[in-house]
């Protein structure tokens, strides 16, 4: 079996994309590779809408930014929202583990993607009919790269394991990093509620 680390260690999230279109039996081979994720029980509680169509997108994208932040959504050329009709204890695990799957394949099918899970949950859900009780994940912005990024740094091992017992050389996120995303994360519950 092939060792995929060098397609994990490569991928990054591409915020910039050329015009053209990914061709649908690419974007059929992102959803297959999503559609093989673990999940608990093997519930595969995710479902997907596939946006390719330029005014959603754009509308997509005006519901994405908040902050400055997510002006390069109007960019992509495939959004693709994972949505749950489901709420048990595992779907964000599951949905998380399925996005990966389909951005490792991007990746090595040549394209770039990045994860947004900053969006006005309540206006993209009107905008793509997804049910008011389920949720959305997240989204993913597919494009091809019209920009090479070097990889980026992670934390290291030595900061992040312990072998047998808790070792104090573990390190908890910085207080203004938690602080940051438990106030963007209750901005977002609030407009989309
Ligand atoms: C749950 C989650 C939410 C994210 N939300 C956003 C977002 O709203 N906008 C954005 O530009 N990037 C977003 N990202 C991408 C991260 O910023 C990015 O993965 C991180 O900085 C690491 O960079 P890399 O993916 O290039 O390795 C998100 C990633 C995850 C996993």
């Amino acid at each position: 079996m092939e060792d995929i680390i060098e397609v994990i260690k490569s991928r990054r999230s591409i915020r910039a994309y050329k015009k053209e279109k990914i061709p649908r039996e690419l974007v059929m081979k992102i959803l297959e590779a999503g559609r093989w994720a673990p999940s608990a029980s093997n519930n595969q509680p995710w479902r997907f809408v596939v946006i390719e169509d330029e005014e959603i997108i754009q509308q997509i994208a005006f519901e994405s930014i908040a902050f400055g932040i997510n002006m390069f959504v109007r960019y992509a050329t495939l959004i693709i929202a994972i949505y749950s009709p489901v709420k048990h204890r595992w779907v964000d695990v599951d949905c998380g583990m399925c996005a990966q799957n389909m951005m490792l394949e991007a990746h090595s099918l040549g394209i770039g993607s990045c994860f947004v899970g900053a969006f006005r949950e309540k206006a993209v859900k009107n905008t793509l009919g997804i049910p008011e009780k389920a949720r959305i994940i997240g989204l993913i912005t597919f494009g091809f790269p019209a920009q090479v990024k070097e990889t980026k740094a992670r934390l290291p091992l030595e900061e992040l394991v312990s072998f047998n017992k808790v070792s104090q050389n573990v390190k908890t996120p910085s207080l203004i990093q938690r602080t940051f995303l438990e106030i963007s994360g209750r901005l977002f519950r609030r407009k989309s509620s």
